[in-house]
């Protein structure tokens, strides 16, 4: 059976701590990118609660909706369009304290009040994905988050690119 058990604590770089070696257990040798990016966003559903959790994964020009949990979302986003198009843009992990703050912010849902992007780049630097997560509240993701989805995001590559 697989499980996912963090201590229940506010301490976010702890709970981070914990997570990744089981999800760098969950997912290791698993060389489908769609299978194990399910079981990372439902990894960090789980732990986190957060409103939607999931992938976007480069298709040409265009990011498509991946494996992801949380309501139904937008399925089709372009280069340098909202905060996902945007951290595929520039290659780098996107903040959003506030979505409304967020000039192009795309609300796949109104509930939606705080994000983070994390980019996926291969070894040649190219962005292959990217996770997106959604709070309902506004302030939510920390720098213990950024840190800490960076390296799940790390870990999800060398399985995936795993020889
Ligand atoms: N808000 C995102 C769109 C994706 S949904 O949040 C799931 C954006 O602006 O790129």
């Amino acid at each position: 059976m697989e499980t996912i058990t963090v201590t229940k604590t506010p301490d976010r770089a702890l709970i981070y701590d914990e997570l990744i070696p089981q999800i760098r257990a969950l997912i290791n040798g698993e060389r489908d990118s769609i299978a194990a990016m399910a079981n990372v966003a439902a990894a960090i559903h789980q732990t986190f609660g957060w409103f939607w959790v999931g992938f976007y994964r480069v298709q040409g020009p265009e990011l498509v909706l991946g494996p992801f949990q949380g309501p139904v979302a937008c399925m089709r986003i372009g280069l340098g369009k909202g905060v996902c198009g945007t951290a595929w843009k520039e290659k780098r992990t996107i903040v959003v304290p506030d979505v409304d703050l967020f000039p192009g912010h795309i609300a796949c849902n109104a509930l939606s009040r705080s994000e983070i992007v994390v980019p996926m780049l291969n070894n040649e630097g190219v962005v292959e994905a990217v996770l997106d997560i959604d709070s309902v509240d506004p302030n939510t993701f920390t720098e213990a988050d950024r840190i800490g989805l960076e390296q799940i995001c790390q870990v999800l590559q060398q399985a995936i690119h795993a020889a």
